[in-house]
């Protein structure tokens, strides 16, 4: 069992995100995207004197890299979220929702922390980095072992959530179980990771030898690690293995999405669609050519008439 869920699974699981990812990847270069498709929110470049909108309606690279940063690090599109209410009256009301925005932005900055936190399992010396955000990350200096401040906001975080999507009757209604299922798994990681981190300790020097013999595809199983670690480890394989067929995926797809990455240089330069060909058309003039009399005589209107045409005969 201790072969099985030490090495078997992990790497099952990683050759299944690795396939799955390529697969998704290829899947998106293969949509053809003839034209600039961009999203935007901003006045288009155009004449020198109307003023455009860099990052709103990026016209050049720099631009389009300004407003993905922007959306990538800072979810910024997401700042402007609305949502709509019926209040009493009745009336339709637009308000600025902002708590997701909040949320997501916790979680998302807190999930990575810890990512690049775990890293000094991978690896030996410790990146400085690694070393600087564990000391950040634990400035509350609180107990022993030291209450990481990311633990907290990623449990709070994830609660949020989740919490949303069941006490929001419209989001519970749309909510699947596919939007359930990341967050508890995320939630069920995180409870077994600050389980044996603060009450079930696990043997961290055995952890990090077996995760960088993982890494260096020279696996061994580590001895007495506890099973709390095996609940961890098989939980995280799970998310990994589910991550390229889930939601999940738009972590990699934001940078392959054409609404995103385009510039809109639509007036400045003609694009062709490099697929453009030929294609054999039946035109309304034809349609009515052929079926006019058929068409007088179920009453139905047409274009040409036959007495304008036999005007046109004289
Ligand atoms: C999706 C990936 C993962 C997530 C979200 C995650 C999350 C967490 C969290 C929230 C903790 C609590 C303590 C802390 O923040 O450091 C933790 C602890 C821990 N995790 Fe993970 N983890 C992941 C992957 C892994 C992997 C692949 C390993 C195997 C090497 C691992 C091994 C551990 C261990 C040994 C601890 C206890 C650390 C300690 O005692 O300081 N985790 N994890």
């Amino acid at each position: 069992m201790n072969y099985l869920f030490a090495i078997v699974i992990p790497y099952a699981a990683a050759i299944i995100f690795l396939i799955g990812i390529v697969w998704r990847v290829v899947r998106w270069a293969k949509a053809p995207v003839p034209f600039r498709i961009p999203t935007t929110c901003g006045q288009q470049k155009s004449l020198p004197w109307i003023q455009s909108s860099r990052l709103d309606n990026p016209h050049s690279t720099s631009g389009v890299v300004g407003r993905m940063a922007l959306e990538i690090l800072f979810f910024r599109s997401l700042f402007r979220n609305t949502k709509a209410d019926l209040k009493l009256g009745p009336w339709f009301v637009y308000g600025s929702a902002r708590w997701l925005w909040l949320g997501a932005m916790v979680f998302h900055w807190s999930l990575l922390i810890i990512l690049l936190r775990h890293l000094r399992f991978f690896t030996e010396p410790e990146p400085a980095l690694v070393s600087l955000l564990q000391s950040l990350d634990g400035f509350f200096q609180f107990g022993l072992p030291v209450l990481f401040a990311t633990d907290l906001l990623l449990a709070a975080a994830l609660a949020f959530l989740f919490l949303r999507r069941l006490i929001d009757r419209k989001l519970r209604y749309i909510s699947l179980a596919a939007d359930y299922f990341p967050l508890l798994m995320l939630g069920a990681i995180a409870a077994t990771g600050v389980l044996m981190r603060h009450i079930y300790k696990v043997d961290l020097r055995q952890v990090k030898e077996y995760a960088m013999n993982l890494a260096r595809l020279n696996p061994s199983v580590p001895q007495d690690v506890g099973v709390l670690f095996y609940v961890h480890l098989a939980l995280v394989c799970v998310l990994i293995a589910y991550f390229p067929f889930s939601k999940l995926v738009h972590m990699g797809g934001i940078f392959l999405s054409p609404t995103r990455n385009l510039a809109n240089n639509s007036r400045a330069r003609r694009h062709i669609n490099p697929w453009d060909y030929d294609v054999k058309v039946h035109t309304y003039e034809e349609y009515e050519d052929e079926f006019r009399p058929v068409m007088i005589a179920a009453g139905l209107p047409v274009e040409k008439n036959e007495r304008i045409e036999a005007k046109d005969a004289d």
